[in-house]
C-alpha cells in the first residue's frame, strides 16, 4: 500500500477509490487455490459452538455491524445483536447461554470496545476481533482475529474500512453457514467480485456526485437519509459521513419511521436522500419519498438497476441483495466528500474528531 496521497488532493478520496482493490484483496485472502473459503478453523468452531453473536463496535464500525447482522442471520441463521460499545459496558443486556463476541474495529485500539472485551473475557466468553490492524490491542486480547486487508486508513472519516468490514462479515456469514451445513444458492465470492466491479464503476462517476452536491447539498443546513431494510443501515453511515466532515446536520432514518416525528422537520427545499435497492420495500420507500416531496423536500433517489423508476437521481449497478451496502455507501461517501470540499472544510482532519479514540 502507498501511504502517500500521490496525485490525490485528500486521503479520503484516495481511500474511497481504493475500495474495489480492497474487495479483491479480501476475496483473494479468504480463498484457497481451489476457490474454497479459507478461514481460521478455530473461528468456525467458535461460531458452531455459539448460540448468539454479539457484535460490539463504535462509529462507522458499528454501522458495518448492522449489515453484518443482516448477512449472518440471513445466511447462517444465527441470531445476532449489535451494540454500541460504550453502552454495552454500562448497560449489559441479558446474555444468551453461549455467546460469541465479535469486535469490529478499524484501528483495534478503541477504548470503548476494549472495555467491553476486558469485561467479557473476565466472564469467560470467547471473542473474535475483526480489524485492519492485526497486532492491535483488540486483536491481541481477543481469542481470534480476522484481518480486513484494507491497508492503512489515514483520513479520519472511515470509508474503505467500512466496506472491508462488510465484506469480511459476509465471508464470516458464509463460513458460518457452511459450518452449519447450509447450502447457499449463489457463489458468494463471485457476488463480492461483482460488487467490487460495481464499486469501481461508481468511483468513476465522481462528477455526478459533485454536481448533486453543488446543486442540492452545499448550502444545506441539514439533510436526511432514508431507507428501509439494509438501506436503512447505510443511511446511518451516509448521515455520519456527512456530519463528520461537512458539518451539515444529518440524520439517517428508517423510511417508515419518518412519519412518527421527524417529518415535522421537512420544509421547502430540505434535502432528503433516499436509498431504494431492496425489492421487498421498493414500493414502501417510494411512498415515503412521496410523503416528503409533498411537504416540500428536495428528494434525491438512489436506486438500483432493476428497481429504478423514472426520475431517479442515480441508478446503481445491480449487485446481490445482501451486498448492496457495499455499493450504496460509495455515492454517499462521495456526497460527503464533495460537500466538505465545497464548504471549505478540512476533509481529512475534521474538527473535534480523532482517527482512533483511546479514551473511554
Ligand atoms: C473514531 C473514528 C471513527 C470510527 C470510530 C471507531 O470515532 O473517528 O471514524 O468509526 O472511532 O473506530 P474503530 O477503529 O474502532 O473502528
Amino acid at each position: 500500500w502507498d501511504i502517500e496521497k500521490g496525485t490525490y488532493p485528500h486521503f479520503m478520496l484516495k481511500e474511497i477509490d481504493e475500495q474495489p482493490i480492497v474487495m479483491r484483496k479480501i476475496i483473494k485472502a479468504y480463498q484457497n487455490e481451489n476457490n474454497e473459503l479459507k478461514l481460521d478453523r478455530n473461528v468456525r468452531e467458535a461460531i458452531k459452538a455459539c448460540d448468539r453473536i454479539y457484535i460490539i463496535a463504535c462509529g462507522t464500525s458499528y454501522h458495518a455491524g448492522w449489515t453484518g447482522k443482516q448477512v449472518i442471520e440471513k445466511l447462517a441463521a444465527i441470531p445476532v445483536e449489535v451494540h454500541v460499545a460504550s453502552e454495552f459496558s454500562y448497560n449489559m443486556p441479558l446474555l444468551s447461554a453461549k455467546p460469541l463476541f465479535v469486535f469490529i474495529s478499524q484501528s483495534g485500539e478503541t477504548a470503548d470496545s476494549r472495555a467491553v472485551l476486558v469485561k467479557i473475557k473476565a466472564m469467560g466468553y470467547p471473542a473474535l476481533t475483526i480489524t485492519n490492524v492485526p497486532g492491535s490491542t483488540l486483536s491481541r486480547e481477543a481469542d481470534y482475529t480476522l484481518h480486513l486487508y484494507a491497508g492503512p486508513e489515514i483520513a479520519v472519516a472511515s470509508t474503505k474500512a467500512y466496506t472491508a468490514q462488510i465484506a469480511v462479515l459476509a465471508i464470516l456469514a458464509v463460513d458460518a453457514a457452511q459450518a452449519k451445513g447450509i447450502t447457499l444458492d449463489f457463489d458468494p465470492m463471485q457476488e463480492l467480485a461483482i460488487a467490487a466491479n460495481a464499486m469501481e464503476m461508481l468511483t468513476d462517476q465522481k462528477e455526478a456526485m459533485e454536481d448533486l452536491v453543488v446543486n442540492h447539498l452545499e448550502k444545506a443546513r441539514h439533510a436526511f437519509f432514508i431507507g428501509r431494510s439494509s438501506d436503512y443501515y447505510v443511511c446511518l453511515e451516509g448521515a455520519l459521513k456527512l456530519k463528520e466532515i461537512s458539518y451539515i446536520q444529518a440524520e439517517g432514518f428508517a423510511g417508515g419511521e419518518l412519519k412518527h416525528g421527524t417529518i415535522a422537520l421537512i420544509e421547502e427545499g430540505t434535502p432528503v436522500i433516499a436509498l431504494a435497492t431492496q425489492a421487498n420495500v421498493n414500493y414502501a420507500i417510494r411512498s415515503n419519498v412521496q410523503e416528503v416531496v409533498a411537504r416540500g423536500a428536495n428528494a434525491m433517489v438512489i436506486s438500483m438497476k432493476g428497481l429504478e423508476q423514472e426520475n431517479d437521481t442515480f441508478v446503481l449497478p445491480h449487485v446481490h441483495a445482501l451486498l448492496t451496502p457495499l455499493v450504496t455507501v460509495v455515492p454517499l461517501q462521495l456526497l460527503a466528500y464533495y460537500a466538505a470540499l465545497h464548504r471549505g472544510c478540512d476533509v481529512d482532519k475534521p474538527r473535534n474528531l480523532a482517527k482512533s479514540v483511546t479514551v473511554e
